[in-house]
């Protein structure tokens, strides 16, 4: 990480559960705690000119990005260390994308994760291919490509489904910088999140726990939602005396991404031992999560109603971003303008 430039960029999702907290959230922050401590330049954005691909309300849509940006504060993104700002401040952004569709073969577009899931969507459902399919989408990874570009990123860190993304933006630099014969664009590597536990939902179904889904537990809510999401999670009939696999039990899994190493182990020796019932550790996991989320939650609410500082931290990101990614511009600009 010493003197490496990291880049992560988030959508702007609406109100997060565990599952983002401890699989995006907590890691992208510790993360960027990393990188400084390292020496390294941390830039985390949020990817607004993406989300308008989907969500055309802009009531919605300023709704979700202050939440986001809330979000990623309460839990302690430090905007004066990192460079936090919104993608749509930044005009060199549409300026870089405008230069890379040149360089950038349709065909890359066609192999793009993001698009044949629209497409495979619409085929699933007897609908034409591209059915409600816009550009924004279809080109949605020479905008990515331009935001990783324009900050000479060295490292990107990412899910599995955005590794494809990344490659495309280190092929698109490679093709412009062997055209130029230089290297005018810096090559961006991925790095995979390790570790990253997948949080199973509260239904029992062995899907994710995830919105679209509805089986999560918020964290933003108050304590009674809260109270009657972990309630709410699927057990099933056996006694308490009757010695259990931790494994095997749904309320265990979600406790081991959000409770101390201690008390994990302590849950999972009472499951063991048939000394522990269905309703004990609900109570467990039930306290874990108020005791990870209470304090971010004090800072989330007084963000919320600090517009205002809040939009000024996300500015102070802007004018930090903006001058790294102007210098890139030129450099781009000379070269293809032969100037
Ligand atoms: P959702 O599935 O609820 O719509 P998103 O797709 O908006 O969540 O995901 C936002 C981030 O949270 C992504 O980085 C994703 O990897 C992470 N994430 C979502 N659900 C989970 C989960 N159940 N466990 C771990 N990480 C998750
Ligand atoms: N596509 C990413 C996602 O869906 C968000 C994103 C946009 C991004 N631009 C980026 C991530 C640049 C890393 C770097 O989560």
């Amino acid at each position: 990480m010493q003197n490496k430039t990291v880049l992560t960029g988030v959508k702007p999702t609406g109100t997060p559960h565990i599952g983002n907290l401890v699989g995006a959230i907590k890691p992208a922050i510790e993360l960027g705690h990393k990188v400084l401590e390292a020496g390294g330049k941390h830039l985390m954005f949020i990817a607004d000119y993406h989300a308008i691909n989907a969500e055309k309300d802009p009531a919605v849509l300023n709704q979700k990005l202050k939440e986001i940006a809330c979000i990623y504060l309460a839990f302690g993104l430090d905007p004066n260390k990192s460079v936090f700002y919104k993608q749509s401040d930044i005009p060199e952004i549409p300026e870089i994308t405008t230069i890379l569709f040149s360089y950038t073969p349709k065909g890359f577009m066609n192999k793009a994760h993001a698009y044949k899931a629209a497409v495979d969507k619409n085929r699933a459902a007897g609908k034409p291919d591209d059915d409600l399919i816009n550009m924004g989408l279809y080109t949605y990874p020479v905008l990515m490509a331009a935001d990783i570009l324009a900050y000479d990123t060295d490292i990107v860190p990412v899910g599995k489904d955005q590794v494809q993304h990344v490659e495309i933006a280190r092929d698109i630099a490679g093709m412009i910088n062997s055209h130029y014969g230089k290297e005018l664009l810096k090559l961006p590597e991925y790095s995979l999140t390790k570790n990253a536990v997948l949080v199973p939902g509260i239904d029992g179904s062995k899907m994710k726990m995830s919105k679209s889904s509805n089986n999560v537990i918020p964290i933003f809510a108050d304590k009674a939602e809260i109270k009657k999401a972990v309630f709410s999670i699927k057990t099933d009939s056996r006694p308490m005396e009757e010695p259990k696999n931790p494994d095997d039990v749904l309320v265990y899994e979600i406790y081991k991404a959000v409770a101390p190493e201690d008390k994990v182990l302590e849950m999972a020796e009472g499951l063991r031992q048939g000394k522990l019932g269905y309703g004990h550790i609900k109570n467990m996991l039930l306290d874990a999560v108020l005791d990870a989320t209470l304090d971010a939650k004090e800072k989330y609410e007084y963000y919320m109603a600090h517009e205002k500082e809040v939009n000024e931290m996300l500015e102070l990101g802007a004018s930090k971003a903006r001058p790294i990614a102007t210098k890139v511009l030129e450099r781009l600009k000379n070269a293809v303008f032969g100037r």
